[in-house]
């Protein structure tokens, strides 16, 4: 007979259950299971009920995990657009950022993602496993199973593989899933002789099929901005990374619109930022079945408005929040503190925020065997040592999760 494990008896348990992936949420819509118990088996959800009725049935073969004080539960949060694949800092962007200069300035002046492309350039593959791990762990200290990271800072075929193998080793080396996205559609590098198109073109015709053939990534992301590149630009190679079976996610309404309408025409699994997206991107969203992504972490970090998630989830478009860290414009990398402060300044309520970061972060990421608590659904959980879910948000990232599972196996717990 197989193994299983009893969790409980949990004050609160947030299973996420029965909500659409699309549309606003009111708090008495999520559904919480009171004194729970929660039965794992294969790094699997068995069962979850009342644990009371539950430890009556176990048998030699369950093992139990007796909880000692009050816990809420959570699904293990899945942050859906990350680049914490970087070597080097950029404190100095920030204090300019401070002192008047803008984004795009910095980056003309050669600073910005460049700078950032010069040191992961410089850094040892094994550097960039050591940072990422070490940036995952922080995540992991806030309940964060499930990462995204983007390529985009090598930028040229030998530097974009050495990131995507970096993702990949790291994966393996690190108990919290990975998920990787070729972002060599960044920007142009500055090393580039010739047309923003003809390095697209060399990306789509060399790097692309070799990810596939290496089994690297199965996402595409590109960056459509001033600076980075047009939608005339970008649409071969979107196209190109179609054919070749790719999933996408654009970069997309940072700080001009377009990118936003590519999203939804290439039926993109997301279109993330939107900052400046009007009323007429957010219908369009709304009625596609991109997933609008919205980025706290990047307006804390510019100094700049946050994306209109209130907005996107009364047009009853599908809102994810994730943290966008990375050296630039997301450094903090705290999606609890960014998910939370959204919600303050969005007004969205616990069970919208809560959303964002599990389920309906998954389906940005194509992951539907995770982010709600239910049979047959991945074991990922966060326990927080409060009686009251409320408690969470409330605190705005400064309470954290006391113990983690992953897979059905305790990873991380906090004394
Ligand atoms: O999502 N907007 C473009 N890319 C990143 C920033 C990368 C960087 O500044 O290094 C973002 O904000
Ligand atoms: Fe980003």
């Amino acid at each position: 007979m197989e193994q299983t494990t009893l969790f409980g008896p949990i004050c609160q348990v947030a299973t996420m259950d029965g909500i659409p992936l699309k549309g606003s949420i009111p708090d008495d819509k999520l559904p919480k299971i009171h004194r729970a118990g929660i039965l794992i088996k294969d790094g699997l959800i068995e069962e979850i009920g009342v644990y009371a009725e539950m430890h009556k049935r176990i048998t030699a073969n369950t093992k139990t995990i007796a909880l000692q004080e009050d816990f809420v539960c959570l699904p293990g949060f899945v942050d859906a657009h990350t680049h914490i694949c970087f070597a080097g800092s950029r404190a100095e962007d920030y204090a300019k950022r401070n002192a008047g200069k803008t984004y795009l300035e910095i980056a003309e002046e050669g600073g910005g993602i460049w700078d950032t492309v010069t040191q992961t350039r410089n850094a040892s593959k094994t550097a960039l496993i050591e940072g990422i791990i070490e940036r995952a762990k922080k995540h992991l200290s806030n309940g964060v199973t499930t990462i995204e990271i983007k390529s985009g800072y090598g930028l040229s075929v030998k530097e974009e593989l050495k990131m995507l193998e970096a993702i990949k080793e790291a994966d393996e080396q690190f108990p919290v899933d990975f998920i990787s996205t070729c972002l060599a559609a960044h920007i142009t590098p500055k090393d580039f002789k010739g047309s923003p198109e003809a390095y697209l073109k060399i990306i789509s015709e060399e790097l692309l099929p070799l990810i596939r053939e290496r089994n690297l990534s199965n996402r595409v992301d590109a960056f459509i901005e001033k600076g980075a590149f047009n939608e005339t630009q970008i649409i071969p190679y979107l196209e190109k990374a179609k054919e070749l079976g790719f999933l996408l996610t654009i970069h997309a309404d940072q700080f001009s619109t377009g990118g936003s309408k590519l999203a939804v025409e290439f039926n993109a699994l997301s279109a993330d930022h939107l900052e400046v997206s009007t009323d007429k991107e957010i219908d369009l969203l709304a009625q596609s079945n991109v997933i609008s992504v919205a980025l706290p972490g990047a307006s804390l970090g510019l100094g700049c408005g946050f994306t209109p998630a209130r907005k996107i989830l009364d047009a009853g478009g599908a809102l994810a929040i994730a943290s966008d860290h990375n050296p630039g414009s997301a450094p903090m990398g705290d999606l609890l503190s960014e998910a939370a402060i959204l919600g303050s300044m969005e007004k969205l309520s616990n069970a919208e925020v809560l959303s964002a970061i599990t389920f309906r972060a998954a389906a940005a990421l194509n992951l539907r065997d995770r982010g709600v608590l239910k049979k047959g659904f991945l074991a990922d959980l966060s326990f927080f040592p409060t009686s009251n879910l409320n408690e969470i948000f409330y605190h705005q990232g400064g309470l954290k999760p006391k113990m983690i599972v992953k897979n059905g196996k305790v990873i991380y717990e906090q004394n």
